[in-house]
Order: structure tokens, then C-alpha cells, then sequence
């Protein structure tokens, strides 16, 4: 073979590679049936045998996650993982991302590597605080979102109120794909807008596993669905004429979310969901590095860390790197040029990791997560690549809004307390800031929820064994600086300026508003710009 026929081989082999990937992440309200759903999602798609089998909480569904013991003590899920599964002939990459509002940072970062999402409504609460806020996140890195209402099994709100609801409060237009016969709480099953079929489910005992599904034609769903069938076909009707049909382009470019009823615990819908994400899902596309250039999907391979993460379980204590694939073909053992750096790097240790197992992987394309254990160096935001130099833009880090001191609590343990600081802070469990006045011994941990500290605190007593002493510090806002601002900061009471270990940035935090209000007034050319705002 030529070069120039191997060279059209692998464009043409990474092409049809990324072509059937889909890689999404499913924000919601923490109760609203994340887990659920994911687990519902991986049992649809036979990648796992039973609903328990990945996440799990606190003992409910078998085998619980034991990445972190705070994870099973508190039952919420503070690290992410991933699931890959096939549906079909496509390849559903599924990022998990934490439930709980404090470490809505790390949800920050995996929607940096995701082409789409899910945003998943409890029927009876609809868009919560946390779902409210994702859906900025979204709506600012322009993923698209098709929206799931689930729950649909228990009691809760009409199904146009919660259309309404979604256009109203954030502006989407709803298209619903499918329709509920039988308001929530008397669930019937589900009409198939597009075509008309109408689907009845039954529960399995227990709900853990598939529902029973039956296809009805119409003229028997009237007669043994009654009133629910003639409420669905009117509402239908409504719907039809308000024109809130599906257009694929307008879902792409976040005007309109494409909409399903069901319910993730007894797996009602949820197959219609994974159509949607199939057919409807943008497969991973080009991305512009910061100086404005473009990588082509078939380009030579570049990659993004959208997080890094140790201790994720006793079986490995290791540092890993979750790289996503941007562009080209990965070979395990291939050797990649870090950006930042611009030194090596051996991806011979390259794995994947599905739930909390890991596995070796050989290959990845587009779309694709790769694990990399103790990668030194990598930080979140850092671009990986071979051939043409490529640098993806830095994923942003949310305004903290709470400050701690961390001292170490044993003076012999020092070492190992600026090991574990540093290590927390080029993971982003915290930032850490720092400044010459306060020293190496007690730098200042900076964090959007109080929760980020217990991880801390946790962290670095079981791992780094530096047990800490954190004392709180009375500011509430910070704002990024420069050098040329620092004279007007300086001396005033209730601000201080310190440097980001991660990435040097200066940051300015003050005990409140009005103080930096007033600095403001005072020097109408500082430079004080916000963060992106958690809340
Ligand atoms: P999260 O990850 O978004 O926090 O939610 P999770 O899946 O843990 O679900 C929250 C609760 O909602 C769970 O009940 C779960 O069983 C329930 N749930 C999820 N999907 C559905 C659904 O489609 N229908 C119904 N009826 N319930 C659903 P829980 O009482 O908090 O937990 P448990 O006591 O059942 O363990």
C-alpha cells in the first residue's frame, strides 16, 4: 500500500469513527434521577445486566461506588466516571458529572468535553435551581440539549405546563418526540409523535429490570386507554398546531430542545431517549484551538484533560488524567507532545474506565475518554497532541465564594502537606491561592460549595497523610487582577490579592460587594473582572 493510500485509510477510518460517537453528559437537580437514569440508559444499551451495576447509592442498588467513602456515607456522588456503551451501530460515550451543587465546578469541566446533553426534569418539580444553572453552562459552551421529564410513574404536573415552563424559563423551544397517555401518576404509555405508534408498558416486578413493552394500534389504545387516549390525541392536536415540531438544526444551534416523557426506575421511555440521542446528537466536530485555528476531526490526534483525579478507589490509589479525544486516531503507546510544556509523553498505561473498572484501551477516536495514571504534570485544560502544534482554550474555573487557610496540623508531616495541596489543586478538588505574605505553609483554598473542603480535609488525611487544619476566612468574592491594579488593592482592609497555583492567575477577594464597589468607584481603570458565576 502507498502512503498516500494508507494516509486515505486513516482519514477515511477515523471519519466513520467519530461519525458514530455520541459523547453526552446528563445535567439535572440532584433527586431528579441521574443515577437512575444512567443506569437505566447502560441496561438498555445491554451494557451492564442489571440497574445497580454502576452507580448505586449508599446500598440501594447492590453495588455502590467505593471511589470515595464521603460518596458512601453522604450518598451523593462527588467523582465522575464514564460509560461507554454500544446502541446500535452507534458508540454512547455517557460522562457522568456529580449531583450535588458544590462540585458543580467538576460538572463545569465535563461538559467541556461532552457534544451534547441531556437535561432531565423531575414531572413534578420541572427546572430546579441546579438544572437552571447547568443549563447556562450549556447554553454559554453552546452544546445542545434534549430534555427527558421523568418520573412520569408518580404523581406530578401536566405535561403542556411543563413545555410552557422549559420555554418560558429558558427560552427553548420544546418539541416534544413522544407524548404520555395518562397523566403522571396514572402512566399508560407512550405515543411516538413522528409516527403515531403507541406503546404500553407494564412494570417488572421490582422495576430493576425492562419494562414490558406492548404495541398497540390505535383503534384498540382508544378503546382500552379510554379518556387518557382522547386527553393525549387532544393535547397532540394543540401541539401540532402551535408548530412544536422537531427541526434537528434548531436543536443543534440551542434554539429548540427536543423533548420525552418517561421514567428511568421502571425503564418507561427510555429506549425512545437513546433513539434520540442517536439519531439526534451531534457526532464530535472540529474544534478551534486558542489562536482561532481549527483541528479537523481527521486530523493528526489532540486531545483536552477535562479532569484529573486521584484515590478514586482503594484498588488504585494512582493519579489519572481523563483525556477527551478532539482529533485523530489514539494508539495506546504512542507518544504525545504536551502542550503546556511542550515535553513527552508515553500513553502506554492508557485505559479506560467504565463505572469504577478500568481496562486497558489500545485505541480511541473522537469522542473517546482516555485514563492516564500517574501522568505528572497534566492539568485540567491541558491540550495533548502529535504532529501540528494544537492549544485548546482553557476551561474556565467558577468564582469561589468561600476561602479557608489550610495549615498542616503536624509540622513533621510538611512535605507531604504541599504534596497533597498541589496535587488537590492541579486536580481543581479546590483552587489553591497563594501569596508571598502568607507563605508556603498556609496557602488560602478557594471553593465554590463548602463541601469541596470536606473533600479536602477527607483527602488529605486517608491519601497524603497530612491531616489539616482549616480556618475560614471572611471573604465571599473574588475578582481576576493584574499587576498593573495591585498598587489601588494594596493596604485596603478586607482585600487581598493572591496568585492561582494552577495557573498564576492574580485574584483579588474581598469581604463583600461593597468594598470592591467602592474600589471600583474609586479607580475606574482597574482591571477587576468577574469569574463565571456559579450561582
Ligand atoms: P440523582 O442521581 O439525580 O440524585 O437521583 P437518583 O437516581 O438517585 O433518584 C432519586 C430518587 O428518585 C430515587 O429514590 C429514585 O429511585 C427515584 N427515581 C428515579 N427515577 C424515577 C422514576 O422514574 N420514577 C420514580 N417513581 N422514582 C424515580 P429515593 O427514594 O431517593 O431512593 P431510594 O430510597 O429509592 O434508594
Amino acid at each position: 500500500m502507498t502512503a498516500v493510500q494508507q494516509e486515505t485509510g486513516r482519514v477515511a477510518d477515523v471519519v466513520a469513527q467519530a461519525g458514530r460517537r455520541r459523547t453526552f453528559a446528563v445535567i439535572s437537580h440532584p433527586d431528579a434521577g441521574k443515577s437512575t437514569l444512567t443506569e437505566a440508559l447502560a441496561l438498555h444499551a445491554a451494557a451492564i445486566e442489571q440497574a445497580g451495576a454502576v452507580h448505586g447509592k449508599a446500598g440501594r442498588r447492590g453495588v455502590a461506588s467505593d471511589w470515595m467513602e464521603m460518596e458512601r456515607d453522604r450518598g451523593i456522588s462527588i467523582t465522575s466516571s464514564v460509560l461507554r456503551f454500544e446502541f446500535g451501530d452507534t458508540l454512547l460515550n455517557l460522562l457522568d458529572t456529580p449531583g450535588h451543587a458544590d462540585f458543580s465546578e467538576d460538572t463545569y469541566r465535563v461538559l467541556a468535553a461532552v457534544d451534547a446533553a441531556i437535561m432531565l426534569l423531575d414531572s413534578a418539580k420541572g427546572l430546579e435551581a441546579q438544572t437552571l444553572k447547568l443549563f447556562d453552562v450549556c447554553r454559554h459552551r453552546g452544546i445542545p440539549v434534549i430534555t427527558f421529564v421523568n418520573k412520569w410513574d408518580r404523581p406530578g404536573r401536566e405535561p403542556l405546563e411543563l413545555l410552557d415552563e422549559v420555554e418560558q424559563r429558558i427560552g427553548l423551544h420544546p418539541a416534544p418526540l413522544n407524548w404520555p397517555v395518562g397523566v403522571a401518576g396514572d402512566f399508560r404509555g407512550l405515543i411516538d409523535r413522528a409516527s403515531g405508534a403507541y406503546t404500553r408498558y407494564r412494570r417488572t416486578p421490582g422495576g430493576a429490570t425492562r419494562a414490558i413493552e406492548e404495541t398497540l394500534p390505535a383503534e384498540r389504545a382508544a378503546a382500552e386507554e379510554g379518556d387518557a387516549w382522547h386527553t393525549a390525541q387532544e393535547e397532540l392536536a394543540l401541539i401540532a398546531e402551535i408548530g412544536a415540531d422537531l427541526d434537528p438544526e434548531a436543536y443543534r444551534a440551542g434554539i429548540c430542545t427536543p423533548v420525552l416523557f418517561g421514567a428511568a426506575l421502571p425503564n418507561f421511555g427510555v429506549r425512545d431517549l437513546l433513539e434520540a440521542v442517536r439519531a439526534l446528537a451531534p457526532a464530535p466536530m472540529p474544534r478551534t484551538g486558542a489562536d482561532g485555528r481549527e483541528r479537523p476531526v481527521d486530523g493528526p490526534f489532540s486531545g483536552q484533560v477535562f479532569k484529573v483525579q486521584a484515590g478514586m478507589d482503594r484498588a488504585h490509589r494512582d493519579r489519572l488524567a481523563f483525556i477527551r479525544v478532539c482529533s485523530g486516531r489514539f494508539e495506546r503507546g504512542m507518544t504525545v507532545v504536551h502542550e503546556p510544556t511542550g515535553r513527552p509523553l508515553v500513553t502506554k498505561y492508557a485505559q479506560t474506565v467504565f463505572g469504577r473498572d478500568r481496562s486497558t484501551l489500545d485505541v480511541a477516536y473522537p469522542g473517546d475518554v482516555i485514563g492516564l495514571p500517574n501522568a505528572a504534570g497534566l492539568t485540567v485544560g491541558d491540550t495533548v497532541y502529535v504532529k501540528t502544534p494544537i492549544a485548546y482554550p482553557p476551561i474556565p474555573s467558577f468564582a469561589p465564594e468561600h476561602f479557608m487557610v489550610a495549615r498542616v496540623r503536624d509540622n513533621g508531616r510538611a512535605k507531604q502537606f504541599r504534596r497533597g495541596i498541589d496535587q488537590l489543586g492541579a486536580e481543581g478538588a479546590v483552587q489553591v491561592l497563594r501569596s508571598d505574605v502568607r507563605g508556603d505553609q498556609a496557602p488560602v483554598l478557594a471553593a465554590v460549595g463548602p463541601l469541596q473542603f470536606e473533600v479536602v480535609q477527607h483527602r488529605m488525611e486517608e491519601e497524603f497523610g497530612a491531616p489539616v487544619e482549616l480556618t475560614r476566612l471572611d471573604y465571599t468574592t473574588a475578582r481576576v487582577t493584574d499587576q498593573a491594579s495591585l498598587d489601588a488593592l494594596a493596604g485596603r482592609r478586607g482585600v487581598e490579592v493572591l496568585t492561582r497555583a494552577l495557573d498564576g492567575t492574580l485574584l483579588a477577594v474581598f469581604s463583600d460587594k461593597w468594598r470592591l464597589r467602592s474600589i471600583e468607584r474609586e479607580h475606574p481603570g482597574i482591571t477587576l473582572t468577574p469569574l463565571l458565576a456559579a450561582g
